[in-house]
């Protein structure tokens, strides 16, 4: 479906829960979040349902987000069952890795073959800090694991300050080259003032080209990250809402007013 300003619209984001179990700095306050209730997070047959109306009128590419999508109970299940929707040609997955030591395996069996992974710093105690709970071997286990059972691509999302010039993505960087994964760099965007960066070596941030759109936990479809606007399955029907949301996909993002990270997924 094309939307007013002639942008093929046929990439979903679904976030499929909007719990953590990191508080990283850049995405989290330290106290916590308000969390969306449980009755209003969508059932695994609704977010499988919003994904075929959505492919149906044209969408191709679907990833899963979080929050951190390993910490959705059953997420295996709801892998599997997304991934046997016909039309999809690029399905992955987006995670923190902390638990993927784990689910590598059974999501590779249900039809995962894609997942980018989140690693900002190879230092552990640098880590530690910027996650405020994260053991940093556990992603480098998970991400050995998602490697051995043959994840392609592995990619790695690194935040940085400014640019991949910065020491620690740097370490990122090599780190990626001697284990065949492939490292994209993403400007911190601080999110009071809802500044945001194009994504180096990605394809988010520019806006006439901009292809998404974002289904969160609890069934609202956002057209934009820095907007917001949305409109929630539930309440106006899943084609309607995806009608309206590529409809109003405003032509560029503006501050989010509202903007928290760890319920759309980046
Ligand atoms: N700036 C940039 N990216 C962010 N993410 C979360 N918060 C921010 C932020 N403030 C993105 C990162 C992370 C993913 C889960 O969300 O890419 O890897
Ligand atoms: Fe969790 Fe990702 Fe936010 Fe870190 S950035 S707290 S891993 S959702």
């Amino acid at each position: 479906m094309y939307d007013q300003f002639n942008r093929r619209i046929n990439y979903l984001r679904i976030s499929v829960t909007d719990r953590c179990n990191l508080r990283c700095t850049y995405c989290m306050p330290e106290e916590g979040i308000v969390q969306i209730p449980h009755s209003q997070i969508l059932s695994f047959e609704e977010i499988v349902e919003v994904t075929k109306v959505a492919v149906r009128n044209g969408f191709e590419k679907v990833r899963i987000t979080g929050g951190e999508p390993l910490v959705r109970k059953g997420i295996v299940e709801l892998v599997r069952m997304l991934t046997s929707i016909e039309g999809i040609t690029d399905f992955g997955l987006t995670t923190n890795g902390t638990l993927l030591k784990k689910f590598a395996m059974p999501l590779f069996d249900a039809g995962l073959k894609r997942i980018n992974v989140s690693l900002d710093t190879l230092d552990p105690n640098k880590y530690k800090s910027l996650t405020r709970v994260g053991t940093l071997s556990d992603v480098l286990e998970g991400l050995e694991e998602a490697k051995r059972v043959g994840f392609n691509p592995i990619k790695l999302n690194c935040v940085v300050e400014k640019s991949s010039s910065e020491p620690d993505a740097q370490a990122v960087k090599a780190f990626a080259e001697a284990n065949g994964f492939i490292a994209r760099f993403i400007p911190k965007m601080n999110l009071d003032e809802g500044v945001f960066g194009v994504v180096e070596g990605g394809e988010g941030g520019h806006c006439s080209t901009c292809n998404r759109l974002r289904l969160t936990a609890n069934g609202t479809l956002l057209p934009c990250l820095f907007s917001d606007i949305g409109y929630n399955v539930r309440e106006l029907g899943i084609e309607n809402a995806i009608e309206m949301a590529i409809k109003n996909k405003p032509a560029c993002g503006i501050a989010n007013r509202t903007g928290e990270f760890y319920n759309i997924g980046g």
